[in-house]
């Protein structure tokens, strides 16, 4: 399998902030924008590893600006680091006003995609060959996210281990 750039997979998805889409403030649902994050950050896995993928872990989202109606949110993927299986994906989201051009950083957040087959088997990626020197530190930045996710996922799994016994 031929190693990929980070920028072959890149995605770039524009939304508009509709009513349906929104609090009482008229502010885009978090939980919305989450549902984003991950299909934008699903489809830029896909296109790294040309498999189904599943989110296996999305580390935390800080929101620090509100996205009001009538606004685009634009979400921007890339994949940052890969395993055998699994690929981390960073998404930035960004918000654009159209009736003045005005673009504003609203958070971004990394995820956990596993390339899986037909029955849902985790299945080997190719590999990934940073270019910028900006990819290249976020590649060895990524080894440190995953030991702690992989730390977290050990501490779960005791936890659910204990949640069956007591079943
Ligand atoms: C993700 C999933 C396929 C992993 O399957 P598994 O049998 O546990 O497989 P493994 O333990 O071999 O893990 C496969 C890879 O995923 C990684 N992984 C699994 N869980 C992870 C987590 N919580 N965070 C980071 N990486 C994780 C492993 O480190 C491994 O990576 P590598 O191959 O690059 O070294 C399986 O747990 C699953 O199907 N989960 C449900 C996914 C889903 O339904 N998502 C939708 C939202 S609920």
């Amino acid at each position: 399998m031929r190693a990929k750039t980070p920028r072959e997979s890149m995605v770039e998805m524009t939304e508009l902030v509709l009513p349906n889409d929104t609090n009482l403030l008229g502010n885009l649902l978090g939980g919305r924008l989450m549902h984003l994050i991950d299909i934008a950050g699903a489809m830029a896995a896909q296109r790294h590893c040309n498999r189904a993928v599943v989110t296996a872990c999305i580390d935390s989202v800080d929101f620090r600006h509100p996205v009001k109606q009538g606004r685009a949110v634009i979400l921007r993927a890339k994949v940052t680091w890969v395993g055998r299986t699994s690929m981390e994906v960073r998404v930035d989201v960004f918000s654009e006003d159209f009736l003045t051009g005005n673009r504003e950083f609203n958070s971004n957040a990394y995820l956990t995609f596993v390339a899986v087959d037909s029955e849902g088997k985790p299945v080997e990626v190719c590999g990934l060959c940073p270019e910028t020197e900006d990819e290249k530190k976020e590649y060895e930045a990524a080894i440190k996210r995953r030991e702690e996710r992989l730390r977290r996922r050990n501490a779960m799994q005791s936890v659910m281990m204990r949640c069956d016994a007591e079943q």
